[in-house]
């Protein structure tokens, strides 16, 4: 899977030129099976779900929510349910991103509190999970993506088709990616901790994303790491032509 997450960028009016030069690039009318062999998806800002779900949901691309809140309605200003994001089309949300722990107050227990939602209403949840700088230098990286992760687990019965995103806090727009040998071990970490929470079968089946400064230039040997299933992408995911490079190298050869 190569998922874009535009955070907060772009207009509607940005949409039919973005999808068109990205579907031109890509080869989406040339191909039909594309969407058979890579999923692609884009996060994108709430007022921009409506009219990119219409566009291109048909087409086979996911359309996603950036978060969600975790209750179905009620007073809570500014908030937009899972209900809300289903009834324009959309089937998943990025759940805990990092931008979102650190600015807006997310916590472990939110994300999770989300995820259920999410997974209540059949919307797929990108949970998204990451260490800081301070943390990664601290020797504390496991400990945290364990904790984050297990968070989520605690209050999950059935994962359906929960994706996990290891985003290192200090590869998020940095033009810094993780090392592949950096990324595939916490990959490793996760999987075997989805391994001992859903069992070996999950593990295999429940995928993986990188994200944190994937680009054209690194993405190949980033994909090419036998726990990396995919990447989440921002900056790069906001050129048509540069996603479109991305995607393409996530086809079978
Ligand atoms: P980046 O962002 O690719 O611009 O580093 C990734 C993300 O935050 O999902």
């Amino acid at each position: 899977m190569l998922a874009g997450n535009w955070k907060m960028n772009k207009l509607n009016r940005d949409l039919g030129p973005f999808f068109d030069e990205f579907a031109q690039a890509v080869g989406l009318d040339r191909d039909e099976e594309l969407t058979e062999q890579v999923d692609i998806l884009f996060a994108v800002p709430t007022t921009l779900l409506a009219l990119a779900a219409r566009q291109m949901e048909p087409r086979g691309i996911r359309i996603a929510a950036q978060n969600i809140h975790w209750e179905a309605a009620g007073a809570y200003t500014g908030e937009v349910s899972v209900d809300m994001i289903k009834e324009v089309g959309v089937t998943a949300t990025l759940i805990g991103h990092s931008e979102r722990r650190q600015y807006f107050g997310e916590t472990d227990e939110t994300v999770a509190k989300k995820t259920t939602a999410a997974l209540a209403a059949d919307v797929m949840p990108i949970v998204c999970v990451g260490e800081t700088l301070a943390e990664r230098d601290g020797g504390q990286t496991a400990a945290v993506v364990t904790r984050q992760v297990q968070a989520v687990f605690a209050q999950v019965a059935d994962p359906k088709d929960m994706i996990i995103a290891y985003e290192p806090v200090w590869a998020i727009g940095t033009g810094r990616s993780a090392t592949t040998a950096q990324a595939q071990e916490v990959h490793a970490l996760i999987r075997g901790l989805v391994a001992d929470r859903y069992g070996a079968k999950t593990a295999e089946t429940l995928r993986i994303l990188y994200g944190g400064s994937a680009n054209p230039a690194n993405i190949d040997e980033l994909l090419a790491q036998p726990d990396i299933d995919g990447g989440l992408v921002g900056g790069a995911s906001l050129k048509p032509q540069d996603f479109a490079k991305m995607v393409k190298a996530a086809l079978p050869r």
